[in-house]
């Protein structure tokens, strides 16, 4: 089986994370690149680990996790089918299997939340971890005046901390956020992240789980 280590140490990979980098930065979006890339994979991979899915399938979760924004290198719009077919490529060529390069194909191709449906447990688990990554770090363009920032920029400003929580005797899968609400207030996130939200409580029922967003140590959904 192709490790995480192997991929991420591929020449083609490097090279195409670093298109992807300077892509977003070119568009002035929040960060998209190795950092984001390897938290959501390490999230992704906990939360099927967390529900004891087999170590295989934790393996191509991690995998798709790592892969999943590749696509913005080709283009932002549908960057989810273009980053899918590309890592089915670059897997393949690597000698992955058809049916685990097919799985995290499948995964990547439906994280965004335009799009985007929990059509597998790697997938599932993929829009979650995605979803989860709010953080102050990952707004790379200066900005001058916090509080007249764009809502985008002011809610992964005040973002301290986020992570998630898995819970498999309850069943429950919970986002916590920690949020600086002199930055930005609460309804200024949910006005942001509604349909994200939505979209990982899919996600969560797929896995048998109920999803919740606890903000500030208050739980919202
Ligand atoms: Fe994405
Ligand atoms: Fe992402």
């Amino acid at each position: 089986m192709l490790d995480l280590e192997t991929i991420k140490a591929d020449e083609e990979v490097i090279t195409i994370m670093e298109m992807t980098r300077t892509s977003i930065e070119a568009l002035g979006f929040t960060e998209h690149s190795r950092r984001h890339c390897s938290i959501v994979s390490k999230w992704t991979g906990e939360i099927l680990r967390g529900l004891g899915k087999p170590p295989e399938r934790v393996q191509l979760a991690e995998i798709a996790g790592y892969l999943h924004d590749i696509g913005n290198c080709v283009n932002r719009q549908d960057h989810a089918q273009s980053g899918a077919i590309l890592a089915y490529n670059i897997l393949k060529r690597m000698g992955m299997d058809t049916q685990s390069a097919s799985a995290v194909m499948l995964a990547i191709g439906n994280h965004d939340e335009h799009y985007g449906t929990p059509v597998s447990d790697i997938s599932s688990a993929l829009i979650i971890a995605d979803k989860a990554d709010v953080h102050k770090s990952r707004v790379k363009k200066p900005i001058e005046n916090v509080l007249s920032a764009n809502i985008h920029d002011r809610v992964n400003l005040a973002a301290e901390r986020s992570y998630l929580t898995v819970d498999r005797a309850r069943d429950s899968i919970a986002l916590n956020i920690e949020i600086d609400t002199a930055i930005c207030s609460v309804m200024d996130y949910f006005e942001i992240y509604f349909s994200r939200m939505q979209l990982c409580r899919k996600a969560a029922e797929f896995l048998g789980c109920k999803f919740s967003l606890i903000i500030n140590d208050t739980r919202l959904v």
